[in-house]
């Protein structure tokens, strides 16, 4: 009789390495759902691009970079994603509020949102980065 215990026994499928990203990610659906149904309901889409991004960079972007992290606990102990993290981390909501100001006719705002914009971007490229060198089982 086999008494060694099976893979699935010893240890689990995934890692909780990216469980943050998934926990932020969820958060940013629950806001990015509702402003969506406030734009359906009150049939006002101005806040279109700000409600797209909250669900593509917020939830879409935020659960795979988690789902990434979990299946490869290595890539999520990196420096990179570690600066990865707060680039997007920060960034992000100071681009979905600014992105709304300047939509509502605030352009003076204008500087902040490109600025948050060209952070989220090279946090995108730090992701990248950490893909392609620390992507090793
Ligand atoms: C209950 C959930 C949701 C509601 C009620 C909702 C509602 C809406 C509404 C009213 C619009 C504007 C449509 C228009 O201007 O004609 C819109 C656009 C959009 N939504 Fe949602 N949405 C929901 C969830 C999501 C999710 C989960 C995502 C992404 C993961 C998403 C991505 C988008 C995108 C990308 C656009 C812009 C589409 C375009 O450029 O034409 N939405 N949504
Ligand atoms: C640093 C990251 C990003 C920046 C700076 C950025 C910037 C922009 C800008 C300036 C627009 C035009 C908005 C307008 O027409 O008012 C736009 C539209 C759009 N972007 Fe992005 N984007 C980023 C990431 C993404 C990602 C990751 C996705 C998908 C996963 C995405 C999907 C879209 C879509 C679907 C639209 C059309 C939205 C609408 O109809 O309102 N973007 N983006």
């Amino acid at each position: 009789m086999h008494t060694t215990p099976s893979l699935a026994q010893t240890q689990p499928a995934f890692s909780t390495a990216g469980a943050l990203w998934l926990k932020l990610a969820v958060l940013y659906l629950i806001v990015g759902v509702g402003l969506g149904i406030m734009m359906g309901a009150s049939e006002d889409f101005t806040m279109r691009p700000v409600h797209a991004h909250i669900n593509l960079l917020g939830w879409a972007t935020m659960a795979v970079a988690g789902l990434v992290y979990s299946v490869f606990p290595q890539a999520a102990a990196s420096k990179l994603a570690k600066a990865h993290f707060w680039l997007h981390n920060i960034s992000l909501p100071v681009m979905a509020v600014s992105l709304a100001f300047v939509i509502g006719g605030q352009r003076g705002l204008i500087p902040v949102l490109a600025f948050s914009e060209i952070v989220a971007a090279l946090g995108i490229l730090v992701f990248a980065a950490n893909i392609f060198l620390n992507l090793k089982k």
